[in-house]
């Protein structure tokens, strides 16, 4: 028995959901399960358990009790039927597509997604007779139009991993479900606080925890949240146990449940501070454009406020003077780390063309809506001030190097960059 939390409020459960100290000799914090295996009291119960009859543990690649309580967390957190977690986000992907797909069948993805679904799906899925078809989702019409007798997967992620594009993920659900397909939504943006993809009709939501919910650069993790609990075993037990193998460590799942306790604190944060930052960069003459949904200029600000609760930690923009000036702003930053990831207490500075989304090509990131001059922040816990003082040097630096007409950084010249 563990206390009851089911009905209580969101934070609540991110605490306590699914446990009880009683049970375990009173310890306030749940206590990690390191074992890789599990003792059989007899054979006929370990057989029972390799066939399905008996719900006991027996391996932590299949199952393991401090995974089973983050799974039952994180459910319970996106109103979900199951979860299951893995050791990344990557990992949660590709178990979960390899479940869902057969030769034959076809994914549509939206145009733009982190860099590694993308090729995981373009190099990967698309070798084993698996075809990917790309589609503006932003617009419903557009997926309306193009789903097709074989269309199985719809698969998007809002806001999208790096240009912020949003996905109207009712409208698509209803979609993809008039056309036989199941919808899959990466909410790492997002995370369940801020955004419930399976309430808005989507089947499974997929999360890096490497990011927002471990909360402190210092894991790497996975989720799959589903909508239908049948789904969820296919996925734990072929795409996880057999095909990936992608399983979690019981002391990440541990760090996980600790970053969950102060979720909601530190995506308030995040969110306050991002809003101040677009503010910032929309004001500063060298800036050309700002994609954070929380700017009423942003053109799917209404749909924004509609599906999320709040606008996010994560901003894009662009600088006047491209990818030269974009440079000079990241070599000039001094508090701002420059380093791909997001969601950490740091505020991170990357550049998606040379960094995350290096898996396209040229040509494919130019189709896909992913321009070479775009820099993408997280915004991180520092104090404000500090974190918009160093921004604004570093755009007025940027902004000295185009006045002056220079088309290369001031300072430490970056090849990769190119
Ligand atoms: C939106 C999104 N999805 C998935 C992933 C993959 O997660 P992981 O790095 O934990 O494998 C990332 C990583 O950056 C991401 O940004």
């Amino acid at each position: 028995m563990s206390k009851t939390t089911a009905d209580k409020g969101f934070s609540t459960r991110a605490i306590h959901f699914g446990y009880n100290p009683a049970e375990h000799l009173g310890a306030l914090v749940p206590p990690i399960y390191t074992s890789a295996t599990f003792a059989f009291p007899d054979a006929a119960y370990g057989a029972r358990c390799f066939a399905g009859e008996e719900a006991g543990y027996f391996y932590t690649r299949i199952a393991n009790p401090t995974l089973a309580l983050l799974e039952s967390r994180l459910a319970s957190l996106e109103q979900g039927a199951g979860a299951v977690v893995f050791g990344s986000g990557m990992g949660a992907i590709s178990a979960t597509l390899w479940s869902m797909l057969e030769p034959g069948d076809e994914v549509l993805a939206d145009m733009t997604l982190y860099g590694c679904t993308f090729a995981f799906m373009t190099h990967g899925l698309a070798r084993f007779g698996v075809t990917i078809r790309h589609v503006d989702m932003t617009d419903p019409g557009a997926v309306a139009q193009a789903m097709g007798p074989k269309t199985r997967v719809v698969y998007f992620e809002s806001p999208a991993n790096p240009n912020m594009r949003l996905v109207d993920i009712e409208a698509v659900s209803k979609i993809a479900h008039q056309g036989g397909a199941k919808v899959v939504v990466d909410n790492t943006y997002c995370t369940p606080y801020l955004q419930q993809p399976l309430l808005l009709g989507a089947d499974v939501s997929v999360h890096s925890m490497t990011k927002y919910l471990g909360g402190h650069g210092d894991l790497t993790a996975g989720a799959a949240i589903f909508a239908d609990f049948d789904l969820a075993q296919r996925v734990r037990l072929y795409g996880l146990k057999d095909m990936t193998g992608a399983v979690m460590s019981a002391q990440d799942a541990h760090l996980v449940m600790r970053g969950l306790k102060t979720l909601t604190l530190r995506m308030d944060r995040h969110c306050q501070s991002a809003q101040k930052v677009a503010e910032l960069l929309q004001h500063h003459p060298i800036t050309q454009v700002v994609h954070f949904p929380g700017l009423p200029s942003f053109a799917q600000h209404a749909l924004a406020k509609r599906q999320m609760r709040q606008f996010g930690g994560m901003v894009a923009f662009e600088l006047k003077g491209g990818l030269a000036a974009g440079v000079c702003f990241m070599d000039a930053l001094q508090l701002v780390t420059r380093a791909v990831s997001l969601g950490d207490a740091e505020t991170l500075a990357q550049h998606p063309a040379s960094m995350t989304h290096s898996t396209y090509t040229p040509e494919e990131r130019q189709a896909h809506g992913i321009s070479d001059g775009l820099v993408r922040l997280s915004i991180g816990l520092e104090d404000i001030e500090d974190i918009l003082a160093d921004i604004a040097q570093a755009l007025d630096q940027a902004q000295q190097m185009v006045a002056a007409g220079q088309n290369v950084p001031s300072r430490g010249s970056r090849v990769e960059f190119a």
